[in-house]
Formats: structure tokens, sequence, C-alpha cells
């Protein structure tokens, strides 16, 4: 990068601000699992109610007593956060895809479009149906580039996945306008971003139906736990169904109104009131969190936006980022790399885009190692003829490689956040001036 006038001033200044050469702080900062920072009262005094009742199945209690109804909760408070008629909670963000797809009618002979970089259970979710899970790339916001998911519809095509990592929402507008034209369902995936928006509608609310994970990395939880969320009455009972060996109970029946479909072949994907009663005190904090993380975020942001030359990741709505990281882009890997490497000296270590995986550099899915070796994903003729290899989604590596950043914790101080800020004024520049 040629040095301007602007950029040799901000460096200077950089530096007085960081003052000695010692590093910005004398212990590494290490952000926390959100949602057990909030565990309290609520959590406990549900988990008691539940533990005292002898009651830890859903759907009865001890012979003559009740429910304490801790689940149930959970599906309408979540629902109403969410601006969905209907929530269904599940034993975790893999069994949730794994619920939408039944719900979605996906099988063999489908195909759904993923994000090349995501987590496993997008992609499992897919094979585990029989589908075929087709690759996109990604861009700067390390979600979905809308404009590459167009060119991966073929006639099977059935659904797009619009997964929202990173607490970034994807960009829906472009996304929903895409599937209208080829009359593909939504399915968003939520997992890394609950509590997140998007031009002011939750994440979730927008698509045909919507995931979302409560497992120890994410926004709220209870050590494990999912979601299912929708307005389609049909899917949300194909949903239910699935769940619960194909059965629908009247907690469930009774919210849409009598069932209208048939059963058929499901698993047991059902949540107990343990898990209920602190998924339960969790999403009564949710709005908490949320506004912690997001002021924290705000705070760094704040502190950097003036950097010459300073990319963020790709935004498509800021303010409805969750802010759970901040990421900067640099000309390379190597450049990355050194970032990363000097910010760590200031003990304030960061990383590249972390919580999911480059699929096209997985070898088992290179491999197309499915549960069984004549599983239909890849008997097919469209399946004999995909390729996931590095080859197929090389603009995905490349912007992974050359992104760094420092994740967050809602309750970091505001020392905590003037010494991140600190730490990138005084790294960054001289990271840039090297290049
Ligand atoms: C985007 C995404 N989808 C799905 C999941 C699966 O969630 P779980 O770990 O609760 O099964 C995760 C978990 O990390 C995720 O990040």
């Amino acid at each position: 990068m040629s040095l301007t006038r602007r950029f040799f001033m901000a460096a200077s200044s950089a530096a007085a601000v960081s003052g000695a050469e010692g590093p910005v702080r004398a212990t590494p900062l290490r952000p926390r699992h959100f949602g057990p920072l909030y565990y309290d009262q609520t959590e406990w005094g549900f988990l008691k109610e539940v533990f005292e009742a002898r009651a830890p199945f859903r759907f009865w209690g001890m012979p003559g007593g009740k429910t304490p109804d801790k689940v149930s909760s959970f599906e309408r408070e979540f629902s109403a956060y969410m601006q969905t008629k209907y929530t269904l909670a599940v034993t975790s963000g893999t069994a949730a895809l794994q619920v939408a797809m039944a719900a979605l009618e996906v099988g063999p002979g489908d195909e759904v479009i993923v994000p090349a970089w995501t987590w496993h259970s997008c992609f499992n979710a897919v094979v585990m149906a029989g589908a075929l899970p087709v690759l996109a790339e990604i861009d700067t916001t390390f979600n979905l580039d809308p404009a590459d998911v167009e060119k991966r519809i073929t006639p099977r095509t059935k659904v797009l996945m619009a997964v929202h990592l990173q607490g970034n929402p994807a960009r829906m507008d472009e996304l929903l306008a895409i599937a209208r034209k080829h009359k593909l369902k939504v399915l968003e995936d939520v997992s890394q971003a609950v509590g997140a928006s998007y031009k002011g509608r939750p994440l979730g609310s927008m698509g045909d139906i919507a995931i979302a994970s409560l497992q120890v990395n994410k926004t709220i939880s209870a050590g494990e736990g999912g979601a299912v969320y929708t307005n389609d009455a049909a899917l949300y009972e194909r949903a239910v169904r699935f769940h619960d060996v194909g059965g629908i109970r009247a907690v469930h029946s009774d919210v849409m109104g009598g069932p209208k479909g048939q059963a058929f072949i499901g698993v047991n994907y059902r949540v107990n009131e343990f898990t209920g009663a602190v998924i339960l005190g969790q999403i009564r904090k949710l709005p908490r969190v949320v506004a912690d993380i997001r002021g924290v975020a705000k705070r760094v942001y704040d502190g950097i936006r003036d950097l010459p030359g300073i990319e963020f990741r790709g935004l498509p709505d800021p303010a409805g980022e969750l802010g759970s990281g901040v990421y900067l882009g640099f000309a390379g890997k190597a450049q990355r790399d050194r970032f990363l490497e000097l910010m760590k000296a200031e003990n304030v270590p960061g990383g590249g885009p972390s919580g999911s995986v480059i699929l096209p550099l997985q070898e088992h899915i290179i491999a197309k190692r499915g549960p069984h070796p004549k599983w239909p994903t890849w008997t097919s003729a469209e399946g004999k003829a995909v390729r996931y290899g590095p080859e197929a989604s090389p603009r995905t590596i490349a912007i992974l490689e050359r992104f760094g950043g420092v994740p967050l914790d809602p309750k970091y101080t505001e020392k905590d956040t003037r010494d991140i800020v600190a730490a990138i004024r005084k790294v960054y520049p001289k990271v840039m001036a090297a290049s």
C-alpha cells in the first residue's frame, strides 16, 4: 500500500496513544460464552420448579401432577421475540436443521444451496435428508454471495440456506428476491446470530422457516438446544411431527387450531424440562445480551473507524449486526497473520473468521463420504458429477484468509474496549505500512 500523508499522521498519532513499548494489556483478553454469563436466580428458580415437581418430561408430570411447562413457555416467548407465529424447541441446532429439511420435504433428487463457509451441520442436514448440497461462494459479509447463488440454481434446486454467520445478517433483500424469482424456499440458519436483525426484522422471520442453535457458543444457551421457527402452519406441523416420531400432541396442535396433515416417519428430538427451564430464563435475557454486545462492538467500531484505509467485514445492516466480533480486511493472508501476531503480543488475541469450517477443504466432504456407501446424495448423476474441492470455492477461501479480527464479550468493560481500540490503533498502521 502506498503511504499517504494522512496515513503517516494516523500512524504517528496511534503510536502516541500507545505510549511506551510494552503491551497494551498486562494479561490476555479472552471472550467468554455469552449465555452462561447471565445465569442468575431466574434460571435457578425455573430449574428448582422442575426438580421439585419431579416433572422433567415436557408433556406430562407425575401421575395426577402437572408439568411446569417450561419448554412450551420458551416456545411462546421465543416466537414473540422473533415475530414468528410458531416455534418448536428441539435438542440442538443440528437437529433443528434436520427437522427443517423434513418440514420442507427435502429429499433425494432435490438440491439445497449452502454457503461454502458454514458449520458442518448445514451440509450434513442436506445429506441426511438424502438431498444434494450445492456450495455457493461467500462475499465479504462471510455469508452467501447472492450473485454466486444465482449461478448455482438448477431445475432441482428446492431450498436456499441463508446462514447468518458470526452475528452478521446475510444479504436478505437480494437472497429473498432470488428465491422469489426461482420459486425456492428459504431456510434461515440464525444459530450464530440469535438476537440480530435485518432492517428492523428479527433474523429468521423473513424466510419460509428458520432454525437456531442454543449450544454454549451461541447468544443464549442451556449448553445444548435448538429451535425451529416459522410463520407457516403446514411447515410447523411437519416440523412437530418429525421431531416426535410422526405424531402431534395437544400442546402443539392447539397452537395451530388442530392438525391438518398426516403422520409420517420421524425421530425424537424432544426437549426436556430442565433444558426448558434454562432456555426460558435465557430468552428473557436476550434483549439485555444483545444490547450489551452491541454496546461493546460500537465502542470498538467508533474507536477505529477513522483509521485510514480501514476495511470492515461487509455489513448489510450495521445496526442489525449482533456485534459478536469486529473483523478487518487485509491485502492477503500474510498481512492478516502479521496483524494477528502483533495483536497477540499486545495481549488482545484475535483470529480469522471462526465458528465455521471451509467445507470444500474437508477431506470427507471432498471424498463424498456419507453414512453409507450407497447413500442417495451421491448416487444420482448430479451427485456423481459434483466436485467439492477448493477449486470449486476459491473466492470463499481467499476472503477468509485475508480477514482477521477480535471476538467480543458482552460483559467487556469500558477499559477492555479501550484496550482493544488501543491495540488495533497501535498495530494496524504498522501492518499496513509494512505492506
Ligand atoms: C451456523 C450453524 N448452524 C448449525 C449449528 C448446529 O448447532 P448445534 O451445535 O446446536 O447442533 C451451528 C453450531 O455451531 C452453527 O454454527
